[in-house]
């Protein structure tokens, strides 16, 4: 996830920019640079790598300019290399700026841009709004500015800096964070609080559509079209630990509310007119299959087995999930003709790194669906999708196993598009609108909170479901045992009577999700059999058939069957936070697990 800083101020602004970027390592970046107004020209110092790559570069200039903008960059348009590297000139030198978000409209634009004679660095989206920067200028920085966001679309925070105005920095806003703080000196900005902390707490959240120009002794702020506004300085109550957390109590907390932008920053630039576009896998003729394996630990084993159904149900070709632990050492039948798909959100789990390398000696095609950029997993396979989930501190993975499902069922389409199968075009729609519909159920956080309290005390607690709802139980069942030390078991819901049932008693509570039409009535029946002896239940569903005697019913909202996997993660994932927060328990560092797991 891209970090951005910038200076305007009495003193130099180098310190400020490098010591923000520091503050913003955690979010994690590929690549770093500044650009410094000095003696009336832009100095762009950018490198591929780490901040110390940066510093080293920067220390054989002399900066004492005051004016400034710095990037740490995590690719999505263009490799990571010196050139993708932020910030992005013009060709005469004379504009820099720095970019978050992703500009999806470049192709076209660039394009415009290149018939009218502009030749282009890098293969970034970024680049694109400099070079349209250059052709709108008329002697007002600002005017320019608004004319290009005009022609964009996407998301954006910019920070702009030129030598034709060399007073002062323009910054545009729209769904990318970009905060400014008001230092005794100087003003300062950043995408995100801990970078200001050191030098300010007093700042200006910009909200979209929004953007101001900031001078040294002033800042004045407008809309898009130009219109003049007041916004009101307020002061953070964080110091750099809290505000990593954007003022949650708990990292787990704070990415569970992430997941409406994650699973829009996923979602982005990969549909258009209801298609699929995930060029990194153009190459791949997907006719050469006769079977496809998921290989995966722990969540992201979660995530697989949905992946599966939902692709196995679209190629009609066998479709197999299975625990990386178990795959390395089962003697896999896989050959040339066989496609594995290896998911992990570090992209660095041993045993999923080990699989992956037997399956390229197997010959399999590998794709890696990975989270960390530059990852083993993400260097060792074929082809590489990621997921845009940002850095996930928290332990225990939430907002990495839904955007895993979304680029799962993303790729399911995409693959039913490349073999000419039937496509359900209403859920590519709907997908789109997902995060939306997140959005909306984490208001009813007080629910969940309310479900917790009827787990804090017990010893075991039971999930049913059947179809893709059985890969969310397991998902549930494993968040809630990971934070809250509950014993926790997912059961197919037809497999009740088989057993588990048995342990069904007085007191007893039973989490069923039912979300699949074709089943969830008999998923509904088998609560009925819980609840004869004696459980307390909790359901999630849409149906609202056979829905008597139980008294916690939620309602997720009427979207395609497919995609519930996503919607009903997050009231599981809340039930296992609050159920650890009653007990007490470390939410982000649960006992005996770690992170990465990078051992065997
Ligand atoms: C559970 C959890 C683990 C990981 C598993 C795989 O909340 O985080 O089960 O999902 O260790 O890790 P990755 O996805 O990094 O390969």
């Amino acid at each position: 996830m891209c970090g951005i800083t910038a200076y305007c101020g009495n003193h130099s602004a180098l310190p400020f920019l490098m010591q923000g970027l520091s503050k913003l390592e955690y979010r994690g970046y590929d690549s770093a640079g500044v650009t410094i107004l000095q003696n009336n020209k832009l100095i762009t110092v950018k490198c591929k790598g780490r901040l110390k790559n940066l510093e080293e570069k920067v220390s054989h200039y002399q900066f004492d300019g005051s004016i400034g903008i710095g990037h740490t960059r995590w690719a999505t348009h263009g490799i990571p290399s010196n050139l993708n590297s932020h910030p992005h000139n013009n060709s005469l030198n004379t504009i820099s700026l720095v970019h978050n978000g992703i500009i999806e409209n470049y192709r076209e634009l660039k394009n415009e841009l290149i018939d009218k004679g502009y030749t282009f660095q890098s293969d970034t989206d970024s680049e694109v709004v400099v070079q349209l920067l250059d052709y709108y200028y008329n002697g007002q920085l600002l005017e320019a500015t608004q004319k290009v966001l005009k022609r964009i679309e996407g998301s954006y925070a910019l920070c702009i800096i030129s030598t034709l105005e060399p007073d002062k920095i323009i910054v545009a806003k729209k769904e990318s964070p970009l905060i400014i703080g008001k230092s005794k000196d100087a003003f300062v900005v950043a995408s995100d609080i801990p970078a200001l902390l050191e030098y300010t707490k007093d700042v200006y959240f910009l909200d979209d559509f929004e953007m101001a120009m900031i001078t040294k002794n002033d800042i004045s702020f407008f809309t898009h079209e130009g219109k003049s506004i007041q916004k009101e300085l307020t002061t953070v109550p964080y110091d750099t630990e809290a505000a990593k957390k954007d003022g949650y109590d708990t990292f787990m907390l704070k990415e569970i509310h992430e997941q409406p932008y994650v699973i829009h920053e996923t979602l982005r630039g990969r549909i258009f007119n209801q298609q699929i576009i995930l060029d990194e896998l153009k190459d791949i003729s997907f006719e050469q299959f006769n079977k496809i394996y998921f290989v995966a630990c722990g969540t992201a084993y979660h995530a697989s087995l949905c992946g599966a159904q939902v692709l196995e149900r679209i190629t009609q070709l066998p479709v197999l999930a299975t625990v990386a632990s178990e795959f390395r050492y089962n003697d896999p039948i896989i050959d040339d003709k066989t496609l594995t798909i290896f998911v992990s959100q570090s992209g660095e789990t041993a045993d999923t790194l080990a699989a992956l390398k037997l399956a390229k000696q197997k010959q399999a095609t590998t794709i890696a669906i990975a989270n960390v950029l530059g990852s083993s997993i993400s260097r060792e396979a074929d082809y590489v999708l990621y997921t845009c989930a940002g850095p996930e501190i928290a332990v225990a993975s939430t907002k990495a196993y839904t955007t895993q499902l979304v680029l799962l069922i993303l790729l399911a389409y995409y693959v039913a598009q490349r073999l000419n199968k039937e496509i359900d075009y209403q859920a590519i729609e709907q997908l789109e609108s997902i995060p939306h519909y997140v959005e909306q159920i984490l208001k009813d956080e007080n629910i969940f909170q309310e479900y917790a309290l009827m787990l804090k005390n017990l010893h075991d607690a039971y999930f049913i479901g059947r179809s893709l709802d059985y890969a969310s139980v397991l998902e549930g069942a494993l968040k809630l045992k990971e934070v809250s030390y509950i014993h926790a078991d997912a059961y197919v819901a037809g497999e009740l009577k088989h057993g588990p049932i048995a342990l069904i008693e007085n007191g007893s509570v039973v989490i069923a999700v039912a979300t699949q039409p074709h089943i969830a009535t008999k998923t509904i029946s088998n609560i009925q059999e819980t609840i004869a002896r004696g459980a307390k239940v909790i359901l999630f569903t849409t149906s609202h058939e056979d829905i008597k005697n139980i008294d916690n019913v939620y309602y997720l909202p009427q979207v395609s069957p497919t995609l519930q996997s996503i919607l009903v993660a997050i009231p599981l994932q809340l039930i296992a936070y609050y159920t650890a927060c009653i007990k007490g328990c470390d939410v982000d560092k649960p006992r005996n697990l770690a992170k990465s797991v990078t051992v065997e």
